[in-house]
């Protein structure tokens, strides 16, 4: 299955297959990540130790004595007063130590973030290139879209920066419990449970986190499928009107965002004001206790002080402990929403051994089955062969399959059963590239890309010379109308070609084909979109354009189809006559006799 799906959720909890995935990209950070990691541990400590530097600080200024005792580890340290009184000063050190690394720090993580991030970028566009026709036909845009932009971004920002706060604070909440389990055990134990109840929403809070996210995701993938069927189809919706419903749309899709962040916050908003009354309880508890620990002489003012000073240090780290956890959900959905598409594998691929085709002979379909989706056979035993140099008509009422047919021969899609055969070798068997090169194609609307006229003609062949541009732009009658241009070939055509008119963009989609010089032309439709003046001189570069070529030219009106050597009927998928012009217009209650008869009545032709 080539098809994306709408959540990923279930598939976020492989942590190890999804870290396993991401390891070559982690790998790419790996030593600046190390580093970033190492300078966090400091970073974390030094809030514990402006916390303990207090307590002889201020025991200093109550009690003015000379020195200062305590006891750490089992050692007793004595401290002079000429040292407490440079604590002041080391504080400040220590914040501009801390400033310092947490410069270091920021820049780190947005450099591996930002590494990652491209790197995942650049090789999901390879994915995107590599997809079969398939994939582009179930997957809407705007999910793509946000699995290119938004999902790498997550997956690697996230994660590194989900790690260096959960170090920081981990270290940070050491360090702090240290201080306070230095200062009282038993206003610790106290202050530490207060925290714990104080956090416990966070968590519980993870779960529902995770699924809005998720819906947040598809309800963005969405508006962004809007957005660009409204560029794509802004024609239409000009014709029929229809702009109100593009903004009803737009304005439900919005409302739904809205709803889903609300409910977020509804559910998230509540959790830091509760977590701020929680501690304040605690915090008058501890005062209250604190109080009489030191009128009885358990504990000193200093320590107090030190103690209070970290128990409120430490809602920071406590808080961003919480969070890292929902952090890395949402990495990891992420990371399983990058790495299903990773995980799609194009269906068409090289066979071992692909053959390189020699020139092109005959071309033969035999017994060819093919369904788009199961179950509905498009082509139902299909079969063809067409001759060398051949031109072959293909006709039949709309949906008959045409288009499919000539799809399958540069294997857009594969056949279900039965062959194809380009000089007596299936297709499965040749090398796809090699097999595309060979193939030229004009369709009803050829797309244009943003660029230059000459850019997009040489994209049928990017190192063609400028004798075989100028050949091109003769023999597809493009010379006249470039002349008229004040910048000439290189006039820049707009996005889809839209400033061109339907005449000049198929003359230039000609041009692309005629430089490639491949020896199969597939014309579908190519002259059915244009006004009887404009398909006069789009004929005529479509003549030059099949000169010597095998050709499969698919049209509208028969009439532009009398000088086919032979013409094959197609009806409901399969081929129902076969002949020229003259066999199948005498053949009485024949198809194509009818279908020709029908366009003279109705004066189609
Ligand atoms: N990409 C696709 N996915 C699913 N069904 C398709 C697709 N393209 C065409 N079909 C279906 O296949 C049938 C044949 O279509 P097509 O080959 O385009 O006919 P024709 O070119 O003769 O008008 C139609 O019923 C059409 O709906
Ligand atoms: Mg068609």
């Amino acid at each position: 299955m080539l098809k994306l799906k709408d959540t990923t959720t279930r598939d976020a909890f492989r942590y190890g297959y999804l870290l396993n995935k991401m390891y070559p990209y982690i790998k790419l950070v790996l030593g600046r990540s190390i580093l970033l990691f190492l300078l966090a541990v400091p970073l974390g400590l030094l809030d514990g130790v402006v916390a303990f530097s207090l307590r002889p600080y201020m025991d200093f200024v109550v009690n003015g004595n000379e020195y200062q005792t305590f006891e750490l580890l089992g050692h007793t340290f004595k401290l002079q007063a000429f040292f407490i009184k440079l604590i002041p000063i080391a504080i400040v050190l220590f914040a501009l130590v801390q400033g310092v690394l947490k410069y270091i720090c920021n820049y780190l993580s947005d450099w591996t973030g930002n590494k990652m991030s491209n790197a995942l970028k650049v090789d999901l566009f390879k994915k995107l290139t590599s997809m079969d026709t398939k994939f582009f036909d179930v997957n809407s845009s705007g999910i793509v879209l946000s699995r290119f932009f938004t999902d790498p971004d997550t997956a690697s920002k996230n994660l590194i920066n989900t790690l260096k706060s959960f170090i920081l604070a981990i270290f940070e909440f050491v360090a702090l419990v240290f201080v306070l389990l230095f200062n009282s055990w038993k206003l610790a134990l106290i202050g530490i449970g207060v925290m714990g109840i104080a956090i416990t929403p966070v968590i519980l809070i993870k779960k529902k986190i995770k699924n809005v996210s998720n819906a947040t995701m598809v309800v963005s993938g969405d508006m962004t499928t809007n957005f660009n069927e409204t560029f794509a189809g802004n024609k239409i919706i000009t014709a029929y009107n229809l702009q109100q419903n593009q903004n009803h749309k737009f304005e439900e899709q919005i409302h739904e965002q809205f709803d889903l962040t609300m409910s977020l916050t509804k559910r998230v908003g509540w959790m830091s004001p509760i977590m701020y009354f929680v501690c304040s309880i605690g915090i008058a508890i501890v005062m209250n206790y604190g109080n009489s620990l030191i009128l009885s002489g358990e504990m000193t003012a200093g320590s107090f002080a030190s103690f209070v000073t970290s128990l409120l240090l430490l809602y920071k780290p406590t808080k961003s402990l919480g969070l890292t956890l929902t952090n890395l959900q949402s990495t990891f959905v992420s990371i399983a929403r990058v790495f299903e598409l990773f995980d799609l594998m194009p269906e068409i691929k090289n066979s071992q051994n692909a053959k390189k085709l020699d020139g092109v002979g005959d071309i033969e379909f035999s017994h060819v089955w093919f369904e788009y989706e199961e179950g509905q056979p498009v082509l139902k035993d299909f079969n063809l062969k067409v001759n060398a140099n051949e031109t072959i008509a293909l006709v039949g009422n709309s949906g008959g399959g045409k288009s499919t047919v000539v799809s399958l021969l540069p294997r857009f899609y594969d056949i279900n059963s039965g062959s194809i055969k380009v000089n007596g070798e299936d297709i499965r068997n040749l090398d796809i590239e090699n097999l595309r090169n060979n193939i030229s194609f004009v369709f009803q609307d050829n797309y244009l890309f943003t660029g230059t006229i000459k850019e997009n003609i040489l994209m049928g062949k990017p190192n063609a010379s400028e004798e075989e541009l100028l050949q091109a732009i003769k023999l597809s009658h493009l010379d006249e109308f470039i002349g008229t241009l004040p910048d000439g070939i290189d006039t820049v055509v707009g996005e889809r070609g839209a400033s061109l008119s339907g005449g000049q963009r198929q003359r230039v989609a000609i041009a692309r084909a005629l430089i490639k010089n491949a020896p199969i032309v597939i014309l579908d439709e190519a002259t059915s979109a244009l006004d009887n003046e404009s398909e006069a001189i789009v004929q005529k570069a479509l003549d030059n354009l099949m000169r010597n070529k095998t050709v499969f030219v698919i049209a509208h009106r028969l009439s532009t189809i009398h000088s086919a050597n032979r013409i094959a009927v197609l009806n409901e998928g399969e081929l129902v006559e076969l002949g020229t012009h003259d066999e199948l217009i005498n053949k009485k209650d024949g198809r194509y006799r009818y279908l020709y008869e029908m366009q003279f009545s109705t004066g189609g032709v």
